[in-house]
């Protein structure tokens, strides 16, 4: 069957972000869904949270999707974030040990952070209509100079030299891979395989929520993509992103 995920890619010397490039080539011109816009460089790179997204010209994967999701009610966008990360777990497990989705969407290597996500997408009657699907991966870069608190790059995981293009390939067919799985309606395994790769999952761990610190344990993920964590009396809350925080201390000392 045909890949869809990268039938053709448009590959940019630089560009402000390669999100930006693709959202302005949707508007000037009709796209085919797949297409991917890579980018040497980005003079602008966009993370989650208005963060800025650092990468050294030429030593990581940076590149948007875009995709027409017309058959995804809007309450169930958080499964493009799921289809996404798996695919990019599929396709760099084989490289590096304690690979993790963090979620909603990060790619994680143990506690430190190896690619970010950044989906954008634009509604049209209640339905989405056109997704831009960013991901910024860390592949040679050693050094990072921004106060990202906690980067690594498959380089200094493996202390190997990436081909790049190959990586991208790997990604651009594992995502395809979930992405057809989404299509045919298996939700079920793109929800298994995601809580089995969620970073974090049934452990105890502290957490921050509205300035209180709370030992709990990760659940899972519901429908609307909300994080459930049950805390230590039983008591399970869910959470938006940006509504809570993961605690690195493993052992968090309570002042009573
Ligand atoms: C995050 O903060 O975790 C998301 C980072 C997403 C970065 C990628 S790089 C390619 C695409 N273009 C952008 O400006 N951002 C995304």
């Amino acid at each position: 069957m045909d890949q869809i995920i990268g039938n053709l890619i448009v590959r940019l010397e630089v560009t402000d972000s390669t999100n930006n490039y693709a959202n302005r080539q949707i508007r000037e011109h009709g796209l085919t869904e797949g297409t991917v816009f890579l980018a040497y460089e980005q003079t602008t790179g966009r993370g989650q949270q208005n963060n800025s997204w650092e990468s050294v010209p030429g030593e990581n994967l940076l590149f948007s999707i875009v995709l027409f999701l017309d058959f995804l009610e809007i309450r169930r966008q958080f499964m493009i974030s799921k289809v996404v990360a798996l695919g990019i777990y599929k396709a760099l497990n084989k490289y590096v040990d304690s690979l993790k989705i963090k979620w909603p969407n990060d790619i994680y290597a143990g506690n430190r952070k190896l690619g970010g996500i950044l989906i954008e997408n634009s509604i049209m009657s209640g339905l989405l209509k056109s997704s831009i699907v960013g991901i910024g991966l860390n592949v040679n870069q050693t050094i990072f100079y921004s106060n990202a608190p906690n980067p690594v790059s498959l380089k200094m995981l493996t202390n190997q030299h990436f081909d790049s293009e190959i990586i991208l390939t790997e990604i651009l067919s594992g995502i395809d891979w979930y992405y057809s799985l989404l299509r045919n309606g298996e939700e079920e395994i793109i929800d298994r395989e995601f809580i089995s790769a969620l970073y974090r999952i049934n452990e105890k761990h502290f957490f921050k929520a509205e300035d209180v610190v709370f030992e709990g344990e990760i659940l899972g993920v519901n429908a609307i993509g909300q994080l459930l964590i049950r805390k230590n009396d039983g008591e399970v809350l869910d959470f938006h992103f940006k509504e809570v925080e993961f605690l690195q201390v493993s052992h968090y000392k309570k002042r009573n």
